[in-house]
């Protein structure tokens, strides 16, 4: 058996071993500076703070106000539905690539699309609370083209104001967390025509 100790190439008397640690320790740049080293006051020795070199960088805060324009049988198509006699519409699907607009008025500037899908996820026959979830691909301005937000949760139709999740995001979105506001603007009972008006408050991590 081999013991560790045996390995060891050259065992150094205890004379050597001592001279080198006092070079070792004379050497050292504290010590050789010797008294001014003390003599420094705190302020002096302190490092420069990270946030003096710009290496700790706060987190942004982006607000975003944009309009959905969902219109079924125009940019919104119906992809499941209940079979047989039901009394909800439960499990009404639909998927979408709706314009987002900067203002409320459909003529308004399209800024992005909002692409993705939305399911009747209560029961009942009144106004549904919606399973949402979609990508917001915007477009302008110019900063944000190609960048996206995905935003996801529980559109509850019947209230006046409902929030949901940003859950993230790319491009200039990526690592996006945070919230957004729904309201409805406009809703055609005859047709389910609607303006949904977006309110986004998200975090986001400090610019690359
Ligand atoms: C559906 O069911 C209800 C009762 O649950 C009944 O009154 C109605 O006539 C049915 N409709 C059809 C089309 O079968
Ligand atoms: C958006 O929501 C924030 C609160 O999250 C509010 O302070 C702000 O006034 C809202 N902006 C608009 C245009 O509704």
């Amino acid at each position: 058996m081999v013991s560790p100790i045996s390995i060891l190439p050259v065992r150094w008397p205890l004379a050597t071993t001592m001279l080198a640690l006092l070079i070792l320790v004379a050497c050292h740049p504290d010590v050789a500076e010797g008294v001014e080293t003390n003599r420094r006051t705190p302020a002096e020795t302190r490092r420069p703070s990270a946030a003096a070199n710009g290496r700790i960088r706060k987190k942004r805060t982006e607000s975003m106000v944009f309009y959905m324009h969902d219109i079924p049988g125009a940019t919104a198509a119906v992809v499941a539905q209940q079979k047989g006699n039901q009394s909800s519409t439960l499990g009404l699907t639909f998927v979408f690539d709706d314009k987002l607009t900067e203002g409320p008025h459909p003529d308004s500037t399209e800024i992005g699309r909002g692409q993705g899908m939305y399911t009747v996820a209560s029961l009942g026959n009144g106004l549904p609370a919606l399973f949402l979830t979609f990508t917001a691909v915007m477009h302008r301005p110019s900063l944000y083209d190609g960048s996206t937000i995905c935003l996801q949760g529980s559109d509850r139709t019947f209230l006046k104001e409902r929030e949901i999740a940003i859950v993230g995001g790319t491009g200039r979105f990526r690592l996006a967390r945070g919230y957004a506001i729904l309201s409805t603007i406009t809703f055609k009972a005859s047709t389910g025509a609607a303006i949904i008006k977006f309110n986004l408050t998200m975090t986001l991590p400090p610019h690359p």
